[in-house]
């Protein structure tokens, strides 16, 4: 599935990620490390091989898309440092977090840092458009984190907000990865429109996706709960919540319509009455429903070979291990 994700852009891919890693570093020594520790573990790199795939299929990957790609990548790197400090988690991309290697004033200055390289990149494609999209996306993604942290608070939890939620801190992103590779290929309005509609399908495939995982059980052979434990209740979690009788969830309701933190025998309830009473196969089937939603926002008139790519991304978004 990834190659054939990689296939139409591969030497591109390449190119790019040397011209991404290359901006981590600096002549300040603490900021260099953390650079260097950054860039020393990479990401799926799932934003820019968008914008790539994106500029291909309307025309040409230039300079531009390069930048924007490297834009888009920057303030998701940033995002993740600012998420493990709100999170307090220590891992990321398996290895400790740079808030736990370092320290939390590191990672939120590095993050800082990153963000408005970020906007550096934005603003090398020379297209005021691509910079407006970046500046609104870092908007974007901190109005959804504070709403996940309001909702928590207040003990508000539908699937209407949850999506709001996961729109804003995750589709975001792969819609402006597709918006901006358009833009940097001098695509139309009318194709702005319809990638837009695919990323953001695919983005909401990507979270509910990542949310599910979750409930499973990870390294330490137990289900992670993590979400749970940070006070987010996903779309599994959501579903039971709502549908199901269980007396075991009557208390759990009432603790979290107070705002109140779950918990770990409740949060082990939690999970495993999603997995045992239908949470898991309504998230799957939501996700499903995504999924035909960003196949028929597919333009029409994409070369075959840009197609299948396309298609494997939204597969492997869906399918994925990690
Ligand atoms: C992690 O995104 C953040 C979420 C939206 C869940 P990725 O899973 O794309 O992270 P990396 O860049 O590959 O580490
Ligand atoms: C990821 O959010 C960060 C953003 C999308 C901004 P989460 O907190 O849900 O994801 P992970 O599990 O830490 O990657
Ligand atoms: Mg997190
Ligand atoms: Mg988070």
């Amino acid at each position: 599935m990834l190659s054939t994700i990689k296939k139409p852009i591969e030497q591109e891919l390449v190119a790019f990620k040397e011209y991404f890693k290359s901006q981590f570093k600096s002549e300040v020594p603490l900021l260099n490390s953390a650079l260097c520790y950054i860039g020393e573990a990479s990401g799926k790199m799932m934003r820019p091989m968008l914008v790539m795939l994106v500029a291909k299929a309307v025309s040409e990957v230039c300079n531009k898309t390069y930048a924007a790609a490297s834009a888009m990548e920057m303030l998701h790197t940033a995002s993740l440092l600012h998420d493990d400090v709100i999170d307090e988690s220590d891992k990321r991309r398996g290895r400790p977090s740079v808030n736990v290697k370092f320290n939390n004033n590191v990672a939120v200055l590095t993050g800082d840092f990153l963000f408005s390289q970020s906007l550096n990149n934005a603003a090398m494609t020379g297209d005021c458009r691509v910079v407006s999209e970046l500046a609104e996306l870092g908007k974007s993604l901190a109005r959804g984190e504070i709403l996940q942290i309001e909702l928590q608070q207040n003990g508000l939890f539908s699937e209407e907000n949850y999506l709001k939620v996961i729109s804003h801190k995750t589709a975001s992103l792969f819609i402006c990865s597709c918006v901006c590779g358009v833009y940097t290929a001098g695509g139309s309005e009318e194709l702005v429109a319809r990638f837009a509609q695919f990323g953001e399908n695919v983005g909401l495939c990507f979270q509910i996706k990542d949310d599910i995982f979750d409930y499973f059980c990870g390294d330490i052979g137990k289900p992670t709960g993590s979400d749970m434990r940070e006070g987010k209740i996903t779309l599994p979690a959501i579903y039971v919540l709502r549908e199901s009788a269980n007396p075991l969830l009557v208390p759990i309701r009432e603790k979290l319509k107070k705002g109140e933190f779950l918990d770990e025998k409740d949060i082990e309830s939690l999970i495993r009455i999603s997995i045992e009473e239908g949470g898991i196969d309504y998230a799957k089937n939501r996700i499903e429903y995504y999924r035909s939603q960003a196949l028929s926002s597919l333009p029409d008139d994409i070369p075959s070979g840009l197609r299948d790519a396309f298609v494997a991304y939204l597969e492997y978004t869906i399918s994925r291990s990690k």
